[in-house]
């Protein structure tokens, strides 16, 4: 935060002649200069030891006028508003022509004018600017000098006034009263309540450039469906997404889209700061007559060390300070605090040496171990093993680190590349469970022409002037943890456990709230409203405290020595198969309608197998048990199959759950993990896209298993085939439509370790991540997944041979599976339902 901002924010205002000068509207054909005796209806405008406000318009709430309700906003107004010069340096009067509020707290104080608003923020202008709302509808804003500042660009299109609505949007109006330019349009780093960022809008921040430091810009956009933050680089790197259930965010009492924020006592802004955080701050009239924070948005989501300029650049946060990389096995030292070795070390690193494209022979890799970063979104597709990835970053200058990402074997992993290091992160393998370097390319031999030329982020090569944003991190994976959930309740985790019978309820966050059976009995009427049947007992509708639930009794015969209900929100729009299969005549749903519902099936997984305190596999993935409400939201349901895998270890079952056409390869073998979810998500993907069931009788034979369609279709790059053909907005999203399904292979992969944690089919759903290529789409042959009467040739199987179904190999075994002993029992798996 400038030092403008801090002046702005603690000093008082005062209204030293008049009030009641209510006038949100101002004229076409006028000039307003920015002067010290600025006059406004013959009131002045002076502050004292604060800013000057010099409101060429002004909404003035009149407190005791109107009702309570209304009055609780502030005031607002809309012209020059100036830092007062500060004793030592007369001259440096900064300006902007803003929108402001002010609170009216006493009878002729107005505290704090807090900028909502400013044309061309980072453009200070001097005492005698103008602005011009010239007669053909133009607002243009020239500094002293005469240099042109900002214009609305609105001339010749109709514009007749201008006003300040109540909200603190500056319009530019025409005849009909229509909007022609508003200030909302053009957001800085500020956000008013009423106020919605579209699809392309976005907040902006700058850090304040140092001597020694970069100067990033950093941004809050909405993008489709979703807010999304970033650091500007080249490409831009990802630190916070959040989904939204529109193509634009608004900001409310209580909320910004679907971010839930603390009610509001009194008047409200949220603020994009320079640090990468999204600020809510409340004016506090009781305590302190001030400004304060009241969330810090993002950092309910993401931790400290999961911003990327937390440490600065090159800086190693973790968790508790920032340090620099350290020193290489040989002891050289290649960075150095930027602050001097001071104590506070957040400033980011300096390269001893930086690095010379011209000299790249002398480049090398400083290994850093247990080190990520908060974006991996950009691989190095052809680099699998560590020797690969560390090669292409040596190769390209534009290479400023590679993080490589594996898991037990270094010789397969994710290799990304960056080419501005911000901070990284130290990571504990164990807890994050996947490993990661980053490896940071440094300059071995000191260039004779370099000599600290480090000026900003500018430095200089031999010949040309390269501008690089010198910012390399190490980074702890972030666990986003509520970012990634939400879609399922908690009770939902609860209720698998129950039905396992082994459920510690004080175990879990969130405590299930228990309601007498009596009680249940009255609210769904005795039982008289039956929904429907599911595969453990009939569910009933009720009303409890006026919300309309649904009730699950249990009735399999385990369950006798007592009544055990479970109560669900209602979903009203019943089960998705409803909703996607052509046979049920519902119209068709839209692309973005079944993006939402694939991305509310991921977020519910990645709930239950990486949020939740065990592990959950639901191991009955099917459109039966994915829940629709009003708004087409989805949950899952159904955990009558699920099982807990205790973290860190697998669990053997004993026998096959789940439904056919769903059911991933590796039942086959005993190795079961919460990855045949996956397998079965992606299913259900392929499901969602092409509207179809993944076996269907009344099709031609070989069109019978949608899976084996989809690996023909992907052999011949026909993939398009596969579209369900009534909803039109699919083929004009083809390329989107593509990567889902693309998505949906890797998925599919029959080796379950090759198929991507549900976190990161999230984060490939929020854009965060692409997809990676599957090449040789090697899934599952699903005909085999069918109940397997004669398993003979499982208990005779040893390590090394394959599995054969219907002619075709299965899976490698890879344990000694003679312990299956239990056959699968076709009563276990459900049946379409
Ligand atoms: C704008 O023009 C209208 C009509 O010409 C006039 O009534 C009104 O007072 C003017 N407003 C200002 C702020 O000058
Ligand atoms: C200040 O600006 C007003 C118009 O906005 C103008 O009438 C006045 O002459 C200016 N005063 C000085 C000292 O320039
Ligand atoms: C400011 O609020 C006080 C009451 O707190 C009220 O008496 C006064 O009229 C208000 N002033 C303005 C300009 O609205
Ligand atoms: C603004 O303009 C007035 C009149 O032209 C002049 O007297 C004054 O010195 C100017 N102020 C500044 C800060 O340049
Ligand atoms: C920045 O550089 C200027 C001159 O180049 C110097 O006077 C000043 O002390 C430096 N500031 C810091 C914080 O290093
Ligand atoms: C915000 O909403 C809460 C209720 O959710 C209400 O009590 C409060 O008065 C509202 N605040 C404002 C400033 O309207
Ligand atoms: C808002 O008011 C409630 C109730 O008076 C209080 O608990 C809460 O702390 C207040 N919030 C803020 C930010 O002042
Ligand atoms: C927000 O923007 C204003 C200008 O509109 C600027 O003065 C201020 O420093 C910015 N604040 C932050 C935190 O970037
Ligand atoms: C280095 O990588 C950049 C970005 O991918 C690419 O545009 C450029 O062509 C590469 N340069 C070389 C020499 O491979
Ligand atoms: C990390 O790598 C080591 C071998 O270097 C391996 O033993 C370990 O299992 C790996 N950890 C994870 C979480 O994959
Ligand atoms: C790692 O994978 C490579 C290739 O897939 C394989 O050759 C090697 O034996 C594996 N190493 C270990 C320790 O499993």
């Amino acid at each position: 935060m400038g030092p403008v901002l801090l002046l702005l924010l603690v000093t008082a205002v005062r209204l030293t002649a008049g009030q009641g000068v209510d006038r949100p509207t101002a004229n076409l054909s006028s000039i307003w200069t920015n002067n010290a005796s600025f006059f406004f209806d013959k009131v002045i405008y002076t502050a004292g030891t604060g800013p000057d406000f010099r409101p060429i318009v002004l909404r003035v709430r009149h407190i005791v006028l109107r009702s309570p309700e209304t009055s609780k906003g502030p005031s607002l107004g809309a012209g020059f508003i100036c830092r007062s010069p500060s004793s030592d340096e007369a001259d440096d009067t900064a300006c902007h022509f803003a929108v402001f509020m002010l609170i009216n707290s006493s009878d002729i104080i107005w505290s704090s004018p807090q900028v909502v608003w400013s044309a061309n923020p980072n453009h200070p202008i001097k005492e005698n600017a103008t602005l011009e709302f010239t007669s053909d509808g133009n607002l243009i804003l020239h500094d002293a000098d005469g240099s042109l500042v900002w214009s609305s660009g609105t001339e010749g299109r109709s514009v007749a006034g201008m006003e300040l609505t109540e909200n603190g949007n500056l319009v530019l109006f025409d005849r009909m009263k229509a909007t022609v330019w508003q200030s909302f349009d053009h957001p800085t780093n500020v956000s008013v309540p009423g106020q919605s960022l579209l699809e392309g809008m976005r907040l902006t921040a700058h850090t304040s450039g140092t001597n020694w430091t970069t100067q990033y810009q950093m941004y809050m956009a909405v993008l489709s469906y979703g807010l999304y933050a970033y650091v500007e680089s080249t490409p831009p790197q990802l630190y916070f997404s959040r989904w939204a259930a529109e193509k634009k965010v608004t900001f409310t009492n209580g909320s910004l889209g679907s971010i839930t924020l603390p009610a509001a006592n009194h008047t409200q802004f949220l603020r994009f700061e320079s640090d990468g955080h999204l600020r809510l701050y409340e004016w506090s009239a009781n305590v302190r007559e001030e400004w304060v924070m009241v969330s810090d948005v993002m950092r309910m989501y993401l931790d400290d060390c999961s911003f990327p300029t937390v440490c600065g650049d090159y800086g190693v946060c973790t968790g508790r300070k920032c340090i620099c990389p350290s020193p290489s096995d040989s002891g050289t030292r290649y960075f150095e605090p930027m602050d001097g070795k001071k104590a506070n070390q957040n400033q980011g690193c300096l390269p001893n040496t930086p690095v010379s494209c011209q000299e790249m022979q002398h480049h090398q890799l400083l290994t850093l171990p247990d080190v990520s970063y908060f974006d991996t979104s950009n691989i190095i597709r052809d680099a699998r093993s560590r020797d690969d990835c560390m090669q292409a970053c040596l190769n390209n200058c534009s290479c400023k680190a590679v993080i490589f990402r594996y898991g037990p074997n270094d010789s397969y992993g994710k290799c990304s590349w960056l080419t501005d290091v911000f901070t990284l992160q130290q990571i504990n393998p164990d807890t994050v469970q996947y490993n990661s370097s980053a490896y940071i390319k440094v300059q071995l031999s000191p260039s004779p022409t370099n000599k600290r030329m480090i000026l900003g982020a500018t430095f200089a090569c031999i010949g040309i002037i390269i501008m690089a944003t010198i910012a390399v991190t190490l980074y702890v994976q972030r666990r986003r943890k509520k970012l990634l959930a939400q879609k399922c309740a908690t009770f939902e985790c609860q209720w698998n456990q129950d039905i396992d019978g082994d459920f510690d309820f004080d175990q879990l966050p969130g405590m299930p709230i228990r309601f007498s059976y009596e009680k249940m009995r009255e609210c769904t009427e005795d039982f008289s409203k039956k929904l429907g049947e599911g595969g453990f007992g009939s569910v009933f509708q009720g009303k409890l405290d006026g919300e309309t639930v649904a009730v699950k009794r249990l009735e399999s015969a385990m369950q006798e020595k007592s009544h055990r209900l479970l109560v669900y929100e209602y979903m009203p729009r019943g089960s998705l198969d409803r909703w996607i299969y052509y046979r049920h005549n519902n119209a068709p749903l839209d692309w973005g309608t079944r993006y939402r519902i694939i991305l509310d099936i991921a977020k519910g997984l990645c709930y239950l197998h990486e949020e939740c305190r065990r592990k959950i596999a639901h191991l009955d993935i099917k459109p039966q048990n994915i829940l629709l409400d009003e708004k087409y939201n989805a949950k899952l349901a159904d955990f009558g199959l699920s099982k807990l895998i205790d973290r860190d270890q697998s669990r053997v079952m004993t026998v096959m759950r789940g439904t056919p056409g769903y059911l991933a390869p590796e039942w086959l073998t005993s190795r079961i993990t919460e990855k045949v979810d996956i397998y079965s998500f992606g299913v259900v993907i392929m499901e969602i896209v092409s509207g179809r069931t993944c076996i269907d009788h009344s099709e031609h034979a070989e069109r019978i298993q949608l899976i084996n369609l989809l690996r023909e279709k992907a052999q011949n790059n026909n993939l398009q085939d596969m579209i369900d053909k009534r909803s039109p907005d699919m083929v004009s999203n083809l390329e989107e439509v593509i990567q889902m399904m693309k998505l949906a292979m890797w998925c599919l992969q029959s080796d379950s370790s090759r198929r991507p944690s549900m976190s990161t089919v999230v984060k490939v759903l929020e854009g965060a991540m692409t997809v990676e290529t599957c090449a040789y789409y090697n899934f599952f042959n699903a005909d085999s997944v069918i109940p397997v009467q004669d398993n003979a040739s499982i208990h005779s199987a040893t390590p090394g041979d394959y599995i054969f179904f219907n002619g075709h190999p299965v899976m490698p075994i890879e344990h000694n599976v003679s312990a299956y002993s239990a056959p699968p029992q076709a009563s276990i798996l459900s049946g379409p339902r």
